[in-house]
């Protein structure tokens, strides 16, 4: 599969969003990975849909909005009316309120015409959202915990991306997206894609780098 790189304007400068949006754009960038975070399902806050509404005129690339947040159904109206492409919900947010909460949530984002995933945390086994792959637009395995960039990745998740891979190929989608968020380097990379993935996330790898163009290149291959 062709290997997409979202980076996560997490790393950007929060003064200058919309500045490292075109940026990120312009240096081949395929998606923007937009991190929610609400300062409950993890401890920083981020931001909410209003940025998510004013990036959308600045770039013509997906937005990829990861909702690190409680409650999820809540607010996925206001992220979808703000003009997220993708949405995607955490296993542990919606398993805390209830067994069908996360399958629930799913529809009502396709509900509103947006793509929709599941995210699994380095601790959730992928098997528990295998009974959603059929309806999901794309897959999240996180190879740090939520809450911060500029983790090293987890070593271990590299078996989970390929049980994910071969359950979506066994279950009749290949080329369900599965994207992995977390300390993403051009060292790791390619075992990452091996494993199964086809959607890196990068936030420092992308954002610390001199030449951010020549960084998404060395990523994708
Ligand atoms: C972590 C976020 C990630 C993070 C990735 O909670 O979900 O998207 O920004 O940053 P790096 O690539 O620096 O690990
Ligand atoms: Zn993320």
């Amino acid at each position: 599969m062709k290997i997409k790189i979202a980076p996560s304007i997490l790393s950007a400068d929060f003064s200058a969003v919309g500045e490292a949006v075109k940026k990120l754009e312009a240096s081949g960038a395929d998606l923007i990975h937009c991190d929610v975070m609400d300062g409950n399902f993890v401890e920083p806050i981020t931001f909410g849909g209003q940025m998510v509404k004013n990036i959308r005129p600045l770039t013509k690339l997906p937005l990829d909005v990861h909702l690190m947040i409680e409650h999820p159904k809540t607010q996925i109206k206001f992220f979808a009316e703000a003009g997220a492409d993708i949405i995607t919900v955490h296993y542990k947010a919606c398993q805390k309120i209830s067994p069908d909460y996360l399958r629930e949530t799913l529809e009502l984002i396709k509900s509103f015409g947006v793509k929709c995933g599941a995210v699994v945390n380095p601790d959730v086994a992928v098997e528990n959202i295998f009974p959603l792959f059929p309806i999901a637009d794309m897959i999240l395995i996180m190879s740090v915990f939520p809450g911060y960039g500029g983790q090293k990745f987890i070593p271990e998740v590299l078996q989970k991306i390929k049980t994910a891979r071969e359950y979506a190929v066994k279950s009749g989608r290949p080329d369900l997206d599965i994207e992995v968020d977390g300390g993403v380097t051009e060292q790791n990379a390619a075992e990452i894609a091996a494993a199964g993935a086809n959607i890196l996330v990068a936030g420092s790898a992308v954002f610390k780098s001199a030449d951010m163009a020549a960084t998404i290149e060395k990523l994708k291959s």
